[in-house]
């Protein structure tokens, strides 16, 4: 089963509605990749991609946040870094394990819980946030 973002994650913020879809794009192409037993070539290119993807993402987050003066900043701060962590010990683990693609398949799991409740619980308030500010 493909793994797709889904409208109940909307925050109500275009871009970063839009980044979230592709950020969940880059788990379901890892997650397809270790699948289908692409080779170690492929999944360890498919992981920089998701990784350089996140880390741009919540680098646009953050600033987006300091434009508005989101006071809760430093919590996203904590948890985005914690989040690229994992995302870093991943990799670590699958170029350590020699390519097992098990750790890919169980990871995103881990990756998509994350994420999701990352979004429902943290982002969706930049976007209540934001939406009070223009009234
Ligand atoms: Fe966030």
């Amino acid at each position: 089963m493909a793994i797709k973002w889904t409208p109940d994650l909307t925050v109500g913020l275009e871009h970063i509605d839009a980044q979230h879809k592709i950020l969940f794009e880059k788990i379901d192409n890892l997650f397809e990749a270790g699948r289908s037993g692409k080779s170690k070539e492929v999944i360890g290119e498919t992981l920089e991609f998701l990784d350089a993807y996140t880390k741009q993402h919540f680098r646009d987050e953050e600033l987006y946040m300091a434009n508005i003066k989101y006071p809760h900043l430093d919590q996203q701060k904590a948890a985005h870094k914690s989040f690229i962590e994992q995302i870093a010990k991943l990799k670590q683990e699958y170029n350590q394990s020699g390519g097992n693609i098990l750790l890919i398949i169980n990871a995103n799991q881990t990756l998509v819980k994350w994420l999701t409740q990352h979004i429902s619980v943290m982002d969706k308030q930049i976007g209540i946030y934001a939406k009070n500010l223009k009234k």
